[in-house]
């Protein structure tokens, strides 16, 4: 069976997958989005991702266009129809057809959804053994880079940059000198006594559901951490440093720009959270913690 995609209401040729010009994700980048990887026909922590999407949506003012139930079962038939046992699951919600006018239109308007698979080892690639090299840039976003919107120019803008440096990601940094975020992960160190940092999840940054695992096993591995701005200077001269997100998991960075992270090796620290992470993803390590109230109050 040739590769599918869902739209709106319809399983279709991934081929000739299409909307309307009209679509408000289009015209406006009107919509919100999550990633969902797929390891051994498991989806890692749909649960997380579908409460980020709702609160996306909320925050958005844009109707869940189907239930929780519903949007789960049409999940799992795509990836089935798919036959995707590793890979990523991409569903993005806009706020539907409606013509050209900025003003959100009215309730009758109902969402598009589209959805679409891909398959990849995501789990299995050499920059888990050599690291990688980020680059920093001015995080020139708006001021809700909590909410998972497809308007991702300045994220595309700065993975460009990465890319033209031959670097893996661009970590962006704000007007105080300190890290936000990478374009598509969140920006981790771990200080000279060993305390993991990365930023807390205010409006600056997504709140990775990846980030949400990793303080998760930290807590349960009884690893130090901290929740604080970082600055561009701190990171440099980091014992440790990595990256996360759904697909690129627990990324060691050995290279900030043009410095060395202390021996240009992948840390020891980020080693251990990265096959702890992984375990969890294969289904052999389960959660101390995670119920439905705890992943509501995490993700805020
Ligand atoms: C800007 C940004 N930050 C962080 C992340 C990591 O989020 P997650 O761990 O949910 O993939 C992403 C993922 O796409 C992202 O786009």
């Amino acid at each position: 069976m040739a590769r599918q995609a869902y739209v709106n209401g319809r399983y279709v040729p991934h081929g000739s997958a299409a909307v309307h010009i009209e679509d408000r994700g289009y015209q406006f980048a009107d919509g919100v989005y999550e990633v969902v990887t797929i390891i051994g026909g498991r989806m890692i922590d749909e649960e997380p991702h579908l409460d980020r999407l709702e609160r996306s949506l909320r925050e958005l003012e844009i109707a869940m266009p189907m239930s929780r139930t519903v949007l789960r079962m049409v999940m799992r038939e795509l990836v089935r129809r798919n036959r995707v046992e590793d890979g990523l699951l991409y569903m993005q919600i806009t706020r539907g057809v409606s013509p050209r006018d900025h003003k959100y239109p009215g309730p009758s308007v109902t969402p598009s959804v589209v959805m679409t698979t891909r398959q990849g080892d995501y789990a299995n690639s050499a920059k888990f053994e050599d690291g990688v090299k980020v680059i920093t840039i001015p995080d020139i976003r708006w001021q809700r880079c909590d909410i998972k919107t497809i308007s991702l120019l300045p994220n595309c803008i700065g993975k460009t940059m990465a890319a033209r440096a031959d670097a893996y990601e661009a970590w962006q940094v704000d007007a105080d000198g300190n890290v936000t975020e990478g374009t598509s992960s969140n920006a981790w160190i771990v200080t000279k006594d060993g305390t993991l940092v990365t930023r807390p999840a205010t409006h600056a940054i997504l709140n990775g559901i990846t980030r949400l695992s990793i303080l998760r096993i930290a807590g349960e591995e009884g690893i130090q951490f901290e929740e604080r701005p970082f600055s561009v200077e701190e990171a440099k001269s980091a014992r440790e440093a990595f990256t996360s997100s759904a697909t690129s998991f627990a990324t060691p960075v050995v290279t900030i720009d043009d410095r060395t992270i202390a021996n240009g090796k992948p840390g020891s620290l980020t080693l251990r959270i990265f096959e702890c992470y992984m375990d969890y993803c294969r289904g052999l390590r389960e959660p101390k913690s995670g119920g439905q109230k705890e992943r509501a109050r995490r993700a805020g």
